[in-house]
């Protein structure tokens, strides 16, 4: 399978919605958040991957010209280090063509842009039960051994 890795451009709109947003096989569908993350919200994301002025990103898989994966990720301020941090935000690869070595693929692009944008540190969270993506993250990374906690809900 030949993939290329990359950037989002305006015309994977409707593709990149699919694996965002769709009913079935979606990132926000396999998280149970169709109804928390708002139509507005979604276009609001969209638009800023291609604002020069705002560090967000997004990369996609593609095979035969169709896109079925992405990452979305962002860079921010670190106390710590003089440069920046780069957080990889969302990593999706569509049902059928997982397995198949994409996800790492596009881990290593982000990798890649880490370094591009001079950010040291890269890093990410996923769910406890989320066993299927610690496989790939167990070999593309080291576990940071960190819980996250979340202001309750006001
Ligand atoms: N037994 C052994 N190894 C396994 C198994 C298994 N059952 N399942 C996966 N692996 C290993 C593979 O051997 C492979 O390792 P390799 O690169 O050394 O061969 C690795 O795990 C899988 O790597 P990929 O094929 O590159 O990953 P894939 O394209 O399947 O994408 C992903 C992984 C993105 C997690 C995909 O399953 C997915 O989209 N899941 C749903 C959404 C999700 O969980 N996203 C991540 C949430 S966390 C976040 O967004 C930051």
């Amino acid at each position: 399978m030949s993939v290329i890795i990359r950037p989002v451009q305006k015309k994977d709109k409707e593709k990149w919605f699919q694996l965002w947003s769709g009913k079935e096989d979606s990132y926000l569908e396999f998280y149970k958040a169709l109804d928390k993350v708002s139509d507005e919200t979604s276009e609001y994301t969209w638009s800023r991957f291609f604002d020069d002025t705002v560090p967000i990103y997004s990369i996609v898989a593609e095979v035969e010209g169709e896109v079925i994966g992405f990452a979305n990720y962002l860079t921010h301020k670190n106390t710590w280090t003089v440069e920046d941090a780069l957080y990889l935000n969302d990593l999706y690869v569509s049902n059928k063509n997982r397995l198949k070595g994409v996800g790492r693929l596009l881990i290593e692009e982000v990798y890649k842009q880490a370094d591009a944008l001079n950010c040291n540190k890269c890093y990410w969270a996923t769910s406890f039960d989320n066993y299927r993506a610690q496989l790939l993250y167990t070999k593309v990374g080291v576990d940071a051994s960190k819980k996250i906690y979340l202001r309750p809900p006001r």
